[in-house]
């Protein structure tokens, strides 16, 4: 494993517990979606390492596409004003539509794209998420498939990033408050 270094505290998920639980999910996702056409939906950044991994753990043929949109800009707490950076390239009416997320904090990033998706008329539109805090939660999202419920604390790793760096750990870590303050 790489150098926890200074700035992590603890690795909370090991990338052995994420694969098993990413097979898990993979599973339950290709029993939802049998003899259907499935497009996933990675919300960049943070999703990539999951939309990578999940992905390839699936049978279900699926077609990928991105969305940018960015919460947090540099700091660590969500402002809840949602700036769409790049959309899909395609279009989702009647499509079944997975939205592919790393973590649900206060839930307002999702809260918006749920919104903003499903005003596009597709034929289902489910989520995906690798963790959640429930402790943070500012609204309630219908959530249909959850890796980990995770502690109130600043994680980063597996796609997650404090100021962009962290994303490439293989683990989810939990940070050192020095290194934001706290
Ligand atoms: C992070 C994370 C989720 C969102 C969750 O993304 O990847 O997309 O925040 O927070 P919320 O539930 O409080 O809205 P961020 O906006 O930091 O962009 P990034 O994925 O590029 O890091
Ligand atoms: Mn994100
Ligand atoms: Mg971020």
């Amino acid at each position: 494993e790489k150098d926890l270094g200074a700035d992590l505290h603890e690795v909370l998920i090991t990338k052995d517990e994420i694969d098993s639980r990413l097979a898990e999910l993979a599973g339950e996702i290709d029993a939802r979606y049998e003899g259907q056409d499935l497009l996933i939906v990675g919300v960049l950044k943070g999703a990539v390492m999951v939309m990578a991994d999940l992905a390839r753990a699936l049978a279900t043929p699926v077609t990928m596409d991105w969305m940018a949109i960015s919460s947090y800009g540099a700091g660590t707490q969500s402002s809840g004003v949602v700036r769409i950076l790049k959309d899909l390239d395609t279009d989702i009416k009647d499509k079944h539509v997975l939205i592919v997320e790393d973590i649900i904090d206060s839930g307002l990033t999702l809260s918006w794209l749920l919104a903003n998706l499903g005003s596009r008329e597709p034929a289902s539109l489910e989520i995906v998420t690798l963790l959640r805090k429930p402790d943070a939660a500012k609204v309630d999202i219908d959530v249909r498939w959850v890796g980990f419920d995770i502690p109130n604390e600043f994680v980063v790793g597996y796609g997650l990033d404090y100021a962009e760096k962290y994303r490439n750990l293989p683990f989810v870590g939990t940070l050192a408050p020095h290194v934001y303050g706290g």
